[in-house]
């Protein structure tokens, strides 16, 4: 929770961020922890993953202003704050100390409620009022379960909210393998155990098998928000065997008759068409300068050679 804390406030913080978030940064200057000593340099893809979520809300918030996001093992997430529309309305579940600290910053409201309860206890559906839209987002929470809860709890969600939106992000297997065998992420942090991974290429015909309404599956954007990560994502989602092993940010409709294609299609982009334009842009604007010199380079050669050749030309001629 706070290392996602931490991850989007150094977004929030820089001018040319992707996140705009003053509660995030507010919630990070007032909880007194060496974030760094403990979690290392952060990297920003937590928060291109609560961007490309945020995107996806907003999109539905169009078409579902009062509408209802269910947000799952939410933590100290500040992202009703920026989606917020004034009518929209949020239930955030969580373990009951996750709420409590959550309510030293963020309290509860009408429309922003609290359920103190694991996700896995499928009495918070009670507290959802369905009837204008449900929208599920359960980030960096899944990794966490066990696979057997995985699948209850979606194929739950499918049951009881026919034609609701479902955003989780998931694991790689060698990832979750990694995690169950213990990785220092520093020296002060050892990452918790994920015992829920799944490659890309895994993830519809699981899905559909929990569930037959679990039908729909859309990828969001999910990788470091610049720099060399960002082009090693482009590079590794052009390599056969490594482009499904890596995280993935999924956006599942789930149909609205047993066993249909899913909702109204929702209105994303796949992560390697977003990939794929920023690899494109990137390498215009690296080919450009390179181009430039090759012209002027030729341009000089011709000059240069252009006497010889009138010489020869005309001893010719
Ligand atoms: C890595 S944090 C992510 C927090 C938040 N979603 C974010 O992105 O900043 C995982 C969160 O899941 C919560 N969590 C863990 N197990 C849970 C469960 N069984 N039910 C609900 N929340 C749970 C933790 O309390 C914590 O807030």
């Amino acid at each position: 929770m706070l290392w996602a804390l931490h991850n989007r406030a150094a977004e929030a913080g820089r001018h040319d961020g992707v996140l705009t978030d003053p509660a995030c940064l507010h919630i990070h200057r007032r909880i007194d922890y060496d974030f760094a000593a403990q979690f290392g340099p952060p990297a920003g893809s937590l928060a291109v993953r609560a961007a490309a979520i945020d995107g996806a809300l907003r999109r539905w918030l169009e078409r579902h202003p009062d509408g209802i996001v269910v947000s799952l093992g939410e933590g100290l997430e500040t992202q009703l704050r920026r989606v917020d529309n004034g009518r929209m309305r949020w239930l955030s579940v969580d373990l009951p100390e996750a709420i409590s600290l959550r309510e030293r910053f963020l309290p509860p409201t009408d429309r922003f409620r609290h359920c103190a309860i694991s996700a896995a206890d499928p009495s918070w559906m009670d507290e959802v009022d369905p009837s204008a839209g449900v929208f599920i987002v359960a980030q960096g929470l899944l990794m966490y379960l066990d696979p057997a809860l995985v699948g209850a709890l979606l194929s739950g969600i499918a049951e009881r909210f026919p034609g609701a939106e479902i955003v989780f992000d998931a694991i790689p297997r060698w990832f979750s393998e990694l995690t169950m065998s213990g990785v220092q992420q520093t020296p002060q942090y050892r990452l918790p155990p994920m015992p829920w991974g799944i490659n890309t290429d895994e993830i519809a015909g699981v899905l559909r098998g929990w569930h037959p309404r679990l039908a729909q599956v859309a990828f969001l954007d999910y990788g470091a928000p610049r720099g060399f990560w960002r082009l090693a994502g482009e590079v590794i989602d052009r390599i056969p065997l490594a482009r499904h092993a890596v995280p993935s940010l999924v956006q599942v409709s789930v149909g609205e008759m047993p066993g249909s294609d899913g909702a109204a299609a929702p209105d994303v982009v796949g992560t390697a068409e977003v990939r794929g334009r920023f690899a494109a842009e990137w390498f215009e604007r690296a080919a450009a300068p390179f181009l430039t010199m090759g012209y002027v380079a030729m341009a000089a050669q011709a000059a240069a050679f252009a006497p010889i050749r009138a010489f020869l030309v005309g001893k010719k001629g």
